[in-house]
């Protein structure tokens, strides 16, 4: 079959043809269909992000139909469209015991990180991965649901995000758009900060409330003007280089929580007077659970968040893809068909 394989920080990435996978017992090959080019993707290629696995098949988005299936898994299962839940947790450990298959100290598997992933013909995941999609959503459109979605539904939770909150979406990609809409559900008030009008546009279509441009006004005096002077409750950092991050953090209201989901090479810095004085915290948010996966599928199957995706390429065009992404140009996904 045909991947894109990952060959380890500042390698570029190759259009190969590998083995395709045979599932083993409890799994299930899914012939994918579209696979979303995440921001992450970039951190591997630049090394930021090394978890020391190469070769490696990136792509986390992933969208597809089961192909076929391993011993120990119902047929009926065959010609299934489905969803990729990338974690494969261990199932024993504390995390995985309470439901945090994300934070598991011994993962079996994560595909597009640490196990081959999307952007390929074939994937094998285990059964239970394999996640039922509804229809009413094309393929395309329903991968970015796998990261962009589900991360903005497990960071909101956590950050306790609820009704009359002020929160600002710092950076608005695929993530960013998540957030936007996930926050707006829980009954609060978004800002969306970006520099690029069209992306502040679209958040706008999607419910926030208010917009900032970033570069063109000082974000901090705006939030505070927007919020009457309270500060954001809640700021979901989705850039994160050194400018940014003082602007988060001289946005926040007090009791104000600050959610690192995105992160640069920069160091974050802070006075712990800050944090005391306005009872703050800062928080980091990865991934997402089953559960949480679930929940995204439906909140977008009943047409509450939508997904964007700027465009779909084959395969062979991925550099088209990553390009785009690097370069800013893409309001939201770029989706690969492979
Ligand atoms: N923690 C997790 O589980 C998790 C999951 C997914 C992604 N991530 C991370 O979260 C981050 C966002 O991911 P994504 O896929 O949504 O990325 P993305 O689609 O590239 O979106 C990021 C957006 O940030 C904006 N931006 C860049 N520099 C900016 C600045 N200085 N000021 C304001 N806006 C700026 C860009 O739009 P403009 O054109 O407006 O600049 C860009 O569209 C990445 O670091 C990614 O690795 C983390
Ligand atoms: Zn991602
Ligand atoms: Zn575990």
């Amino acid at each position: 079959m045909r991947a894109i394989r990952y060959h380890g920080p500042k390698k570029p990435l190759q259009l190969e043809e590998i083995a395709t996978p045979t599932p083993g017992p409890g799994d299930v090959l899914v012939r994918v269909t579209a696979a979303g080019v995440c921001h992450t993707e970039l951190h591997f290629l630049s090394g930021l992000l090394d978890l020391g696995v190469a070769p490696l098949t990136l792509g986390h988005e992933i969208v597809g139909r089961i192909e076929r299936v391993g011993e120990g898994v119902g047929p009926a299962r065959v010609g299934e469209r489905v969803i990729v839940y990338y974690y494969s947790g261990c199932g024993r450990c504390l995390h995985c015991l309470r439901g945090d298959e994300n934070l598991c100290d011994a993962l079996r598997a994560e595909h597009g990180f640490v196990t081959d992933g999307g952007f390929a013909e074939y994937v094998r995941v285990p059964a239970r991965n394999a996640v039922p999609l509804p229809g009413g959503i094309s393929d395309a459109d329903a991968a970015p649901i796998g990261c962009g979605v589900t991360t903005a539904v497990h960071a909101a939770s956590l950050a306790r995000v609820g009704l009359g909150d002020w929160v600002v979406v710092y950076g608005v990609g695929a993530v960013g758009f998540g957030l936007v809409q996930v926050a707006r559900l829980r009954g609060a008030r978004v800002i969306a900060v970006g520099r690029t009008p069209q992306k502040l546009e679209a958040a706008r279509a999607l419910g926030a409330d208010a917009t900032v441009r970033a570069g063109a006004e000082d974000v901090a005096a705006r939030v505070r003007e927007i919020t009457g002077g309270r500060g954001a409750d809640v700021v979901f950092e989705l850039v994160a280089t050194r400018e940014t991050m003082a602007a988060s953090a001289r946005s926040l209201a007090k009791r104000g929580r600050l959610v690192f989901v995105g992160y640069s090479e920069d160091t974050f810095e802070i006075h712990p007077i800050q944090l005391v004085v306005g009872e703050q915290s800062v928080l980091g948010s990865v991934g997402n659970t089953l559960a949480e996966l679930q929940e995204a599928v439906e909140l977008v199957a009943q047409g509450r968040v939508r997904t964007m995706v700027d465009r779909v390429l084959p395969l062979e065009r991925f550099q088209e893809g990553v390009d785009a992404l690097s370069g800013g140009s893409l309001l939201g996904r770029a989706v690969l068909k492979p």
